[in-house]
Parts: structure tokens; C-alpha cells; sequence
């Protein structure tokens, strides 16, 4: 199946509906995604990106439909992973000595996988390709999110394919942003940005002041997941730019686990203290046992504040909410406030260890927290209650700075 983007341009990608977790188990994809392939035809035919290995057979026996596959040109990888590099496998047997052109580490990522040692041209940033009355110009995006990735930008149509950048993992028989939700749309973009680009927020920085510099003629925006951008291809953009500059909504996000429903209580006696301190903050609670991480991990990235709880166990704290406090971590967060609480029946040093933890992942903690033991009483609530509040107010002090919204 094909779909006509311009006079130019046709997806031969391949829509994965079923698909609800990505990179093994590691990220949720609840409404599917899809592989984003493109066929550019000018003097030269050229296929862009491939689809993921499952697919590969059935792509090329597509494809096949579209083109006669000894007519295509040259093929850009613009990224190894296998979810766009998996089609190439069974095409390259068909047309083996076919350019592919790529970085020097998209290189090593295609040999590593499939062991073949293709035609690989070597393109940097700058480097022109022409086919006829309009040209590819290739972008690298090293760290975007691998150091192989890149982008390429067609002249004449002023396409980018920029590959994962600006991608969501979002099924649609539509091809364009304008025919979905675009509140749907938007966050699929943030839960990807959240989950798997922002640990390089910094090089999202610099590459779109690269990109701005090298004055492309942005008017479309294909990845190589989800929709295209083709009725605000700014947007995308400036989103990117405000998520990757410490970006906080005006929400304080509370997550816990809970044995016997005490950490639970102190929980929301915590919202209560925020709602009552500062109505105007969006506030969220989240059991870690009960919540989808990758959601989770989304609602702590837009938050200006997470507040963490556990019971003790075992001198630490409940698995899920240790787990999700370690992958906090590793997206290198800027810009938040922290604070924690637990319940306990015979230590209470969950509170430390939970204030360690976000501490270790960037978070000034506000406090050193709040503790209960067996069921709490009314005074130990009262507490809970306080320290929301104290925690609002100090997150609104902190962001006297206009929050990015
Ligand atoms: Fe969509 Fe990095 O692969």
C-alpha cells in the first residue's frame, strides 16, 4: 500500500496496529505505530528508510507494486536500528549493489545487524545528492537518538525525513497531522520526546540551531514513525525546543506504592494539602504497581515537582517505585522539585532512601519528607497535608520564572 504525500513523494511504509510495546518491553505503545518509508521519484528514484524486521517481506512485496525494484536509484538509511533497517535486509538480496547512503556510524549499525558489506556511501552534514531537478541534503543527528541517526532534506517539496526526531508512536490510516486529535497527536510526541530523546536534550539544542542555521525551507516534517507534520511543521519544532530546556508544566505529580493502603492515605492527604494551598496546579497520583511506566515517566517529565512514597521493605522501598525512580534518572532532569514520604511499621528508612533516589536524579528536594507509622492518625495526615502545601508554595517561589506551558 502507497500514499501520495506530493506530485514527488509516496509512503510505502507499513502501519504496525498491533504493536503495543517498543524496544523490547521497554516502551508502551498503546495505539500501535508505524515504519515510515518513503519513495522519492525525480531522475533518480530513491527510497528512504525501510520498516522493521517482522515486516520485511511483505514491505518489499509492496514496494514491488510501486516499483519496479531495478528502478530504484539510491536508498538513504538515515538510522541502523532494526525497526527502520529491517526491510533492507530482504531488499538488498533483490538489489544488492544499490548506493546506500549514510553515516560512517549508520554504517557500522547496518553491517552489525545484517553482516553484509553494502555499497555504503558516507554522507556528512551538508553533503548534497543530486537526482534530477531537486537534491537531498543530508543532516546528521548523532545522539538523536544514536550516533548513527540523520536527516535528509529534499529540495523542491522542502520535506525533511527526520527519521525518529519528531516521531510518535501512533497508528493512523492518515498520513497527516491535521486529520487526528491533535491533543492525541502532541502527546504521543511528548510520551516519545520523554521516553527516548530526552536524556540528549542538549543536542536537540544545538541541532535545531544547526538546522535553523542551515535556512532548509522546512515545509513538511515525515519521521519515521506516526504522522506527518505537514499543517504546522513549526510546531514540532518549537515544541522540541521548549521540552528540551527543562521543560515543567504547573503540575505536581505524586507517585507510590503501597502495601496496606497507608503510604496510599499519606498520599492523597498530600494532594489535599497542594489543592488547598495552590487549586490552580494540576495535580496527579499514581500508583507505580498500578501505573504503565512509560506513562508515568511522561507525567514526571512535564511535572514541576514529584513527590515519591513507599513503605519501607526490607531497609528500601517497594520494586515498581524503585524502578521508576531509577529510569527518572537516567533522563537527566532538570529544573524539578523533589520530596518523599513513606509509612512504616519498624524503620522508617524508605523516606531516605526515596530522597537519595530522586536526589540522584536531579531533583532539589524540598524538605526531608514526612513519616508515618502503622496506620496514620489524624495527626500524621494533618502532616501530610502540611507538606503538600509547604511543597506548593515552595514550587510556586521556584518558578517565579514563567513556567513553559
Ligand atoms: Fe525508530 Fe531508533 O528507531
Amino acid at each position: 500500500m502507497s500514499y501520495k504525500i506530493t506530485d514527488s513523494v509516496s509512503w510505502v511504509g507499513k502501519i504496525d496496529w498491533e504493536l503495543r510495546s517498543f524496544h523490547g518491553e521497554e516502551l508502551s505503545t498503546h495505539k500501535g505505530s508505524s515504519y515510515n518509508s518513503y519513495l522519492v521519484r525525480d531522475e533518480k528514484n530513491v527510497l528512504i528508510d525501510s520498516v522493521y524486521v517482522p515486516f520485511g517481506e511483505e514491505w518489499v512485496e509492496q514496494l514491488r507494486k510501486e516499483i519496479d525494484l531495478d528502478k530504484i536509484d539510491y536508498i538513504v538509511a538515515n538510522h541502523g536500528e532494526p525497526d527502520h533497517s529491517g526491510g533492507f535486509a530482504v531488499l538488498m538480496e533483490l538489489i544488492p549493489n544499490t548506493p546506500i547512503y549514510c553515516t560512517a556510524n549508520g554504517a557500522k549499525s547496518l553491517k552489525g545487524y545484517y553482516g553484509k558489506d553494502w555499497n555504503f556511501q558516507i554522507v556528512k552534514t551538508g553533503d548534497k545528492l543530486p537526482i534530477g531537478k531537486k537534491e537531498l541534503v543530508f543532516v546528521e543527528a548523532a545522539m538523536l537518538h544514536w550516533p548513527d541517526s540523520m536527516a535528509t532534506f529534499l529540495t523542491g517539496d522542502n520535506i525533511l525525513f527526520s527519521n525518529d526526531m519528531f516521531g510518535q508512536h501512533f497508528a493512523s490510516e492518515h498520513l497527516f497531522d491535521e486529520f487526528v486529535s491533535h491533543d492525541e497527536l502532541v502527546y504521543e510526541a511528548m510520551k516519545y520526546y520523554a521516553n527516548i530523546v530526552q536524556p540528549f536534550s542538549p543536542k536537540v539544542i544545538k541541532k535545531i540551531g544547526e538546522i535553523a542555521a542551515m535556512k532548509l525551507p522546512i515545509e513538511m516534517i515525515c519521521p519515521s514513525h506516526g504522522l506527518i507534520w505537514r499543517s504546522r511543521p513549526n510546531e514540532i519544532i518549537e515544541l522540541y525546543s521548549k521540552w528540551a530546556n527543562a521543560y515543567s508544566e504547573n503540575q505536581i505529580t505524586i507517585i507510590y506504592d503501597t502495601m496496606y493502603n497507608s503510604t496510599r492515605r499519606m498520599a492523597e492527604s498530600i494532594a489535599e494539602g497542594i489543592r488547598g494551598a495552590a487549586p490552580e496546579v494540576t495535580v496527579k497520583l499514581f500508583n507505580t504497581s498500578r501505573t504503565d511506566h512509560s506513562d508515568l515517566l511522561t507525567e514526571i517529565f512535564r511535572s514541576k515537582a514529584v513527590i515519591a512514597g513507599s513503605p519501607t521493605v526490607n531497609g528500601g522501598i517497594i520494586s515498581q517505585l524503585s524502578a521508576i525512580l531509577e529510569d527518572t534518572k537516567n533522563l537527566g532532569l532538570q529544573g524539578k522539585l523533589g520530596g518523599a514520604f513513606c509509612s512504616y511499621g519498624w524503620s522508617p528508612a524508605g523516606v531516605k532512601v526515596i530522597a537519595q533516589k530522586l536526589t540522584d536524579a536531579g531533583f532539589a528536594m524540598v524538605g526531608d519528607g514526612v513519616k508515618a507509622q502503622w496506620k496514620p492518625t489524624e495527626a500524621a495526615l494533618a502532616e501530610c497535608r502540611n507538606f503538600g502545601a509547604q511543597l506548593a508554595t515552595h514550587s510556586a517561589e521556584e518558578n517565579q520564572a514563567p513556567v513553559n506551558e
